[in-house]
């Protein structure tokens, strides 16, 4: 496939034809101490999304995982993530998409008036570190981009479904780009993505392990929870224990 992946972006770039998935092989360059690399493939045959579930990756995809080694505490990781989905929605909305963010990180686009969406990009990421600091962090961001509908599960969607092919170098350029800015500027993450969220002002239910919560959703704090507004409490709800996220 005609992908010219010799771009100038923040961080060098490792192309794959084909390739298990990105995350794996950007763990693997992370473990031998390289950094700023981006691991980019047009396939992967073996995706892995959140929470141990499958992600289907053809050919004609954005799939991507950034080697990054951030001076944060782990406390502070889920702002990469913000940051990896703003970053994906900003360059989704570029090239033509109504892209939102549904909480945590879904890069979503609305389907409907009762806030119902279909998932244009998904994050995963993943690290290592002490307690006190982290050691490596590599968020994988996978984008449909040039991709048929009916080659994805249901209630996703693509870049060519919603806007036609995408140029994917130019396309992943920015996504870097952005990515790169907000990491260099944490605090501006939380209000970029408050004003792409299609979560905030709705009502949701969240699973977590601890239970499900039901209420309006209000705000991210500012280390990317989730305030939830029930009929007699109000729950911050960390990134990290939501394992369903719809809205009711
Ligand atoms: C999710 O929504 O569950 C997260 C999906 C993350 C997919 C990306 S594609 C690049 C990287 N490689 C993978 O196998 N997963 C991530």
């Amino acid at each position: 496939p005609a992908v010219e992946f010799e771009l100038e972006a923040p961080f060098s770039i490792e192309y794959h034809d084909s390739v298990g998935n990105t995350n794996d092989r950007a763990r693997e360059l992370a473990g031998e101490g390289e950094t700023d690399v981006a691991v980019l493939a047009n396939e992967q045959t073996g995706g892995r999304g959140r929470l141990d579930r499958e992600w289907t990756a053809p050919a004609g995809g954005v799939w991507v995982s950034v080697v990054t080694r951030p001076a944060i505490t782990p406390a502070q990781a889920p702002l990469y993530t913000l940051a990896a989905s703003v970053a994906t929605a900003t360059a989704a909305r570029e090239a033509g998409v109504d892209a939102r963010i549904k909480w945590p990180n879904d890069v979503v686009v609305p389907a409907g008036d009762d806030g119902d969406y279909r998932k244009l990009a998904g994050i995963l990421t993943e690290m290592e570190g002490q307690t006190d600091r982290v050691d490596w962090l590599v968020p994988g961001i996978g984008v449909n981009a040039n991709l048929d509908a009916d080659a994805l599960p249901e209630g996703a969607t693509s870049v060519r479904a919603e806007a036609g092919d995408v140029d994917r170098r130019r396309f992943v350029q920015r996504l870097l780009e952005g990515f790169d800015r907000y990491r260099r500027d944490l605090e501006a993450v939380v209000p970029a993505w408050r004003e792409l969220a299609l979560t905030i002002g709705q009502r949701v239910r969240v699973d977590r392990p601890a239970g499900e919560i039901v209420g309006e959703a209000i705000d991210v704090t500012e280390s990317g929870a989730l305030v939830v507004e029930t009929d007699d409490e109000r729950v911050t709800i960390p990134a990290g224990d939501c394992e369903h996220l719809r809205p009711v």
